[in-house]
């Protein structure tokens, strides 16, 4: 058993989609989440400036005697994490290959998209990851730049004209592909679920990155004492702004108070 809290992080609430999924599963661990919601957005930055912030926001979770790091973006996967955990002492999984995994067991058609933010596009790593397992898949990426904002904003419901016809004119090329499965390679786009899912239809499966990265740490990490664990929140803009939007997410009231971080001092 090993009662150290796990760090968990993001730009912003879409690392919550990793919480919500570690409450239903690890509900004995003690989570420290940290969302960086006064840089947030992290995708359409150099993959620089997101090195530097990923140093800084595990500099703060370490302040804690944490027994791994879950990277609850896939931005920061995709460019930063590997140089950061050959930095640290301390296990760090990230979204992307947990989602990969996840997609090649399901897709029967082998016809993959990919949905992320700009950098993660960029970056390529999901067709790296997919073509590793299986050379022969079809994939289609998409950046969908506008997601996280809207999402920040909690412009997520389906009747919403604004997110309807954005998300119509990212996911038509994918549609026209004609996918079995969709990677949603952003930790804030499951709140988009019901809006992606109305569009691309009840055959294509959607794959939450976030919460396959839950199972994942479950599967790896030593687990805490049986009981309740709590979670503690931490942002680097206004805390109650961020308590009206997580409580919304995470379907449940969030106890005590959400703490502020000068993150820039890390
Ligand atoms: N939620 C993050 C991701 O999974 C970052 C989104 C952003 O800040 O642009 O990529």
């Amino acid at each position: 058993m090993d009662n150290r809290p796990i760090g968990v992080f993001d730009s912003g609430v879409g690392g919550l989609t990793t919480v919500r999924r570690m409450h239903e599963i690890m509900p004995g661990e003690n989570i420290i989440y940290f969302g960086d919601t006064g840089r947030v957005p992290y995708g359409t930055r150099s993959p620089e400036t997101i090195l530097r912030y990923t140093r800084q926001d595990v500099a703060f979770l370490r302040t804690f005697d944490i027994k791994a790091i879950v990277v609850a973006c896939n931005t920061v996967s995709a460019v930063a994490l590997e140089t950061v955990a050959s930095e640290i002492g301390v296990p760090m999984i990230g979204v992307v290959w947990p989602a990969c995994r996840r997609a090649v067991s399901v897709t029967k058609t082998g016809r993959i998209g990919v949905i992320g933010t700009t950098t993660t596009i960029k970056s390529g790593i999901y067709e790296r990851l997919l073509h590793r397992a299986n050379p022969d898949l079809k994939v289609y990426a998409q950046a969908c730049p506008l997601f996280v904002a809207l999402a920040e904003n909690g412009r997520v419901h389906r009747g919403d004209i604004v997110i309807e016809t954005i998300a119509a004119e990212y996911l038509a090329p994918l549609k026209a592909q004609g996918i079995d499965t969709l990677i949603m390679g952003c930790t804030h786009y499951p709140l988009l679920r019901e809006v992606i899912s109305a569009y691309m239809g009840s055959h294509v499966y959607l794959v939450d990155s976030g919460a396959e990265a839950a199972d994942h740490a479950r599967q790896l990490l030593v687990p805490a004492a049986e009981g309740k664990g709590q979670t503690q929140y931490f942002v680097s803009d206004d805390p109650e702004a961020f308590r009206g939007l997580a409580e919304l997410f995470l379907n449940s009231k969030i106890s005590g108070q959400v703490g502020h971080v000068d993150i820039a001092k890390y």
